[in-house]
């Protein structure tokens, strides 16, 4: 008999702790794993069309063999879809259904259906129980764990929402076999970030499994997801609220953040791990131009995400950039900067990274213009 290769981690967070399983063939069995957490058996799925289209009939075939009612709502694909006015219809759709405070969401899909079913869950009749069943890596080892929901407005992306956990989290390593190149080596990007944070031995791992990981190595896959998971886990364990340690979550992502804007969040230039790629570059740069961490770790890290297959460099954003004046301008407009000072996560190391809000202008500006000078 083969064994099974499904992995728990648990998020330890008190009378609200989960469950996240990573291995093949989950949402088959999505039905078997939320019946004990339900009240009745009933639930609603909210999904998108593209997610719709690969896997929404083996979730129904699963919750029917489990004897689970379910409505679904298929949402359009794409960022835009995390705003106020699909929210509102999402509401209405799920109060049509005559759901009740004891009844479950099932969010299915990427990191933009898990947000938004997230926080319709945690608005719906003052908060309703749901499951994340994430479809891409970057869901699988960032989004779907740790409880921050929200949506877009035109102040900027997740600026509404709310931190709510999931009761479940499935992560099936199958649906990774759909995903574009593109969209997992964006994944790959979160990945790369937990061993560059706090785990120099998984990271020397991935450089040593990129290609089975990217050849679809299940193995491998489910071992990165599962690692990946639970360091964000433990991290969202000590600081669900990000008043401290969570922050560290963010390596690359005030450079990365300015990035997005600047190509007005089109995921045809730029798409979130991309961003968030060439940020621990510069966030690793910049540490060593500030004498904390050996040149020989930046550019290592560098080297290993060029050969992923991942951009590293300004000029490798399509379309261009605005100078590096122009981008440390858009970094200020990050919703995580405290008192109009900005938060960077730098490295005194690969596995080792810290937060600091002692970055001068000067060196901001050299680390940029060096790049695109470049
Ligand atoms: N994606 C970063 C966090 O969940 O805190």
């Amino acid at each position: 008999m083969t064994q099974d290769p499904t992995k728990t981690v648990r998020v330890e967070l008190g009378d609200r702790a989960y469950d996240i399983l990573v291995g093949p063939g989950l949402i088959g069995r999505a039905g078997t794993l939320a019946a004990p957490l339900l009240r009745r058996k009933r639930v609603a799925i909210v999904t998108d069309s593209h997610v719709a289209a690969h896997h929404l009939d083996t979730l129904k075939a699963s919750l029917d063999g489990a004897g689970i009612r379910h409505d679904s709502v298929i949402l359009p694909p794409g960022e835009q879809t995390k705003c106020f006015a699909i929210l509102e219809s999402l509401m209405g759709d799920l109060l049509q259904m005559g759901l009740e405070r004891g009844d479950m969401l099932i969010a299915f899909g990427g990191g933009v259906i898990g947000d938004l079913t997230g926080f319709a869950a945690s608005i719906l009749k003052r908060g309703i129980d749901f499951i994340q069943i994430p479809t891409t890596l970057l869901s699988q080892v960032d989004s779907s764990v740790g409880g921050k929901t929200g949506i877009n407005t035109p102040q900027g992306k997740n600026l509404v929402g709310t931190f709510y956990q999931p009761r479940l989290v499935l992560a099936d390593t199958d649906v990774l076999k759909t995903l574009p190149m593109r969209e997992f080596l964006a994944g790959y990007a979160e990945v790369v970030k937990y061993g560059l944070i706090a785990d120099r031995a998984f990271y020397d791992w991935l450089e040593t499994h990129i290609d089975a990981l990217k050849a679809g190595d299940q193995t491998a896959r489910i071992e990165a997801i599962e690692t990946s998971c639970r360091w964000k886990a433990k991290i969202v364990a000590q600081d669900e609220r990000e008043g401290g340690v969570r922050a560290l979550l963010n390596l690359g992502h005030t450079f990365g953040h300015a990035l997005e804007a600047a190509t007005g969040f089109s995921s045809d230039r730029l798409v979130h791990g991309e961003s968030v790629s060439i940020g621990m570059v510069l966030a690793f740069d910049l540490s060593a131009r500030l004498g904390l961490c050996p040149g020989q770790d930046a550019l290592r890290m560098r080297r290993h995400l060029e050969r992923a297959g991942l951009p590293t460099r300004l000029d490798q954003v399509a379309g261009g950039l605005p100078d590096a004046h122009e981008l440390i301008e858009l970094m200020g407009h990050d919703k995580k900067a405290v008192d109009g000072k900005l938060t960077f996560i730098l490295g005194r190391g690969i596995g080792e990274a810290f937060i600091t809000q002692d970055v001068s202008h000067a060196d901001l500006m050299e680390v940029l213009s060096r790049q695109q000078a470049a």
